[in-house]
């Protein structure tokens, strides 16, 4: 999204506060939103508008986001760094702390919050344009018009409309107050003029922090701050409590349902899709399926109503069926899971298999055409391609001290309510008797029976009910 003629810039993302109104133990920035870290998306945006680099100011919590940035971008060749504030002594110290991060090569600056989860690429771009524009400012800023601007920094300007400055809430008159002009606390400025505007900060205000706010009034007397009113003061918002993430969450699962619509998915508004997921076109996510974490969707597959899916691959044109629940597993092209199926992680269940209701998988293998379509238990086993399990059947894979493996041959067939006492191997093409218990291996094609034998005792029911009529009636 970057255009030609914009130099090198580095975004320093402000994140050391704790964010005390989220009442949490966990660092404010790291609070999720449809499954990634809201500092992430600030990240995301910094790099889609062309940053080279990124420095994240850390304090509170620092080793928990140092850690998050490290997975999600370091890990991936991006370049995210983060820069120590020790005290959180106000947003302008923040910056100083920044300051010793910057490469040489860095001409122009870019300052976010960390809390702004919605924020839009394009318009940090408009941002980089209105400075490449005016070149003789050493700042731009967004700003943005909102019905209540309690909290935030208004705007001042002059009587010819020209930015003069920003006055915190707390310590802004009440005609200040009034202003509904606000700060979202988006800011552009040149490398030179921002080191020597931070060197002249004061903590003479309210709150007696170092307020970055006041480098606008410096630009403003040294060739202007070039302001930008934000289209979509909407995708500029902060997030302070709980409240506000589960409302900036809807808005971001709108945006991915939107995305996937645009190609070719066909998903209700009651779905909810987090970020890492993908989705190929023409498949169907129905109402209230949640898909989580790394989960591949391929085409035409669909997921039936109310599925919980966690990094999970469902190949093309697989049916899972209604209030499956499946993490860490693989569904084949064509296999039909549900409803009511349990995938424990590592199933891996291939291309045309049937899984019903009631069955539960964990670390095990059903082949190619292989069927269990009803109530059964099946553990750490490997069921062959085309083998049929019957319902009821119980895989016994633990001794209360070890797991073991239960491996049955392609084209067995599994009778009803049979238990398989692992480790064992039934042979390709063998039958298991309906009831058995099986302990041992069963050859290829051999019939494992292992219960009672039946007996039948003639009119043996009727002169049993006659002998409790009787006795009731005494
Ligand atoms: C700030 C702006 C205000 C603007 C508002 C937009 C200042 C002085 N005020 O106010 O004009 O309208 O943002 O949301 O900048 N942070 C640090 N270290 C600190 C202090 C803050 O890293 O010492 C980080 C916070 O973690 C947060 C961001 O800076 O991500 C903003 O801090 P916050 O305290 O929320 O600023 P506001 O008082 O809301
Ligand atoms: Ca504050």
């Amino acid at each position: 999204m970057a255009t030609a003629q914009q130099a090198p810039f580095t975004a320093v993302i402000l994140a050391a506060g704790q964010g005390t109104r989220m009442k949490s133990a966990r660092p404010k920035v790291l609070h999720e939103l449809c499954g990634r870290p809201m500092l992430h998306y600030v990240v995301d945006a910094a790099l889609a508008a062309g940053a080279s680099d990124v420095v994240v100011v850390v304090g509170h919590g620092r080793a928990e986001v140092s850690a998050a940035l490290d997975k999600a971008f370091s890990a991936h060749g991006k370049s995210v760094r983060t820069a120590l504030q020790p005290e959180q002594r106000g947003t302008g110290d923040a910056v100083r702390c920044a300051m010793p991060q910057l490469k040489p090569s860095t001409e122009a600056v870019l300052i976010l919050c960390g809390d702004t989860p919605l924020l839009d690429p394009g318009q940090l771009t408009q941002l980089l344009d209105a400075l490449a524009g005016a070149s003789d400012a050493p700042m731009a800023l967004l700003t943005a018009q909102v019905a209540d601007p309690t909290g935030y920094g208004r705007m001042l300007r002059d009587g010819s409309g020209r930015v003069i400055g920003i006055r915190e809430h707390k310590d802004a008159s009440p005609e200040e107050r009034a202003i509904t002009e606000v700060n979202p606390g988006v800011y552009l400025a040149r490398s030179a003029f921002l080191e020597r505007a931070l060197a002249g900060l004061t903590t003479d205000n309210a709150q007696g922090e170092l307020y970055l706010t006041d480098i606008v009034a410096q630009a403003a007397k040294a060739g202007g701050a070039a302001a930008v009113v934000a289209r979509d003061a909407g995708s500029l918002v902060g997030i302070n409590d709980r409240a506000q993430l589960a409302a900036a969450e809807e808005v971001l699962y709108g945006r991915i349902a939107d995305r996937l619509r645009r190609g070719g998915v066909t998903i209700r508004t009651s779905a909810r899709v987090d970020a890492g997921v993908a989705v190929e076109a023409d498949a169907v996510i129905e109402h209230a399926v949640v898909l989580r974490g790394q989960t591949r969707v391929g085409a035409g597959a669909r997921i039936d109503v109310g599925s919980v899916l966690t990094d999970v691959v469902v190949e093309a044109g697989a049916s899972v069926k209604p209030y499956t629940v499946a993490s860490q597993s693989s569904i084949g092209a064509g296999a039909q899971i549900g409803p009511f199926s349990h995938l424990r992680p590592d199933s891996q269940i291939e291309a045309d298999a049937h899984i019903g209701n009631f069955v539960e998988t964990k670390k095990t293998v059903v082949r190619k055409g292989a069927k269990a379509n009803h109530l059964a238990y099946l553990g750490d086993g490997d069921i062959g391609e085309g083998a049929n399990v019957g319902a009821g059947t119980i895989f016994c894979n633990y001794d209360g001290f070890r797991k073991h493996r239960t491996e049955i041959g392609p084209g067995a067939f599994i009778g009803s309510d049979s238990q398989i006492v692992a480790p064992v191997k039934i042979g390709a093409g063998a039958y298991v008797a309906t009831g058995t218990t099986v302990t041992r291996d069963v050859p290829e094609d051999a019939l494992a029976i292992g219960r009672v034998k039946q007996e039948n005792k003639e009119g043996y029911a009727a002169k049993l009910k006659a002998r409790l009529k009787d006795a009731a009636k005494k």
